[in-house]
């Protein structure tokens, strides 16, 4: 996936420019230490620094001002079906449109590898909706299952909703 794009926005408070760029090894750290932000609040599942550097080809940075502030992932579960992972944003980055851009580059990478649906497992439903996904049953994705659940421990009190979105149709 090959992604680098830059806006300015405009705010009541000036102005700022977000990054969206492929994460590379030297941002191992960043990521690491955000990701064990979101899942000491239950809200991610953790990653390693080990796996971090095997799948960083999988992430994508957002930088504000220069500043790291939250990153994505897409994971590929099958030929057919990516999974949008570990979106999360520093307080300072919420609230500017700044995850739906992240999850718009994600998107962008699936399509360009031919992938027809995204899926999503989480709590923040609403941004999801904003993004076009819709709730479906948790059961319709074994390939997920098989991949994370089966090794969860939160596996029979889980509290993420599974979301899909088509991205074969315009
Ligand atoms: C979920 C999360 C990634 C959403 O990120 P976000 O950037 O706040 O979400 P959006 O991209 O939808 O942006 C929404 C807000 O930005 C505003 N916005 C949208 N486009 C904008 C733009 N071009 N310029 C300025 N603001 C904009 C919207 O008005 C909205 O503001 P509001 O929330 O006050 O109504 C973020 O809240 C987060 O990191 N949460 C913690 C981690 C987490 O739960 N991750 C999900 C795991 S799957």
């Amino acid at each position: 996936m090959l992604i680098q794009t830059e806006i300015v926005r405009h705010s009541p408070i000036g102005e700022y420019k977000v990054i969206c760029r492929n994460a590379a090894a030297e941002d191992v750290e960043e990521l690491y230490s955000l990701i064990e932000e979101f899942a000491r609040l239950g809200i991610m599942l953790p990653r390693s620094r080990e796996a971090l550097i095997s799948q960083i080809n999988q992430f994508i940075i957002a930088e504000m001002d220069e500043d790291f502030i939250g990153c994505g992932s897409l994971f590929k579960l099958g030929p057919d079906l990516v999974e949008v992972r570990s979106i999360g944003l520093y307080a300072e980055g919420r609230g500017k449109g700044i995850g739906s851009m992240i999850l718009g580059k994600l998107i962008e990478a699936a399509r360009g590898q031919r992938i027809p649906q995204v899926i999503a497992f989480t709590c923040e439903v609403d941004f999801f909706i904003r993004n076009g996904f819709t709730v479906v049953e948790k059961g319709l994705f074994p390939e997920k299952f098989k991949t994370d659940c089966v090794n969860c421990k939160r596996q029979l009190a889980c509290n993420e909703i599974a979301m899909v979105k088509r991205i074969d149709e315009y």
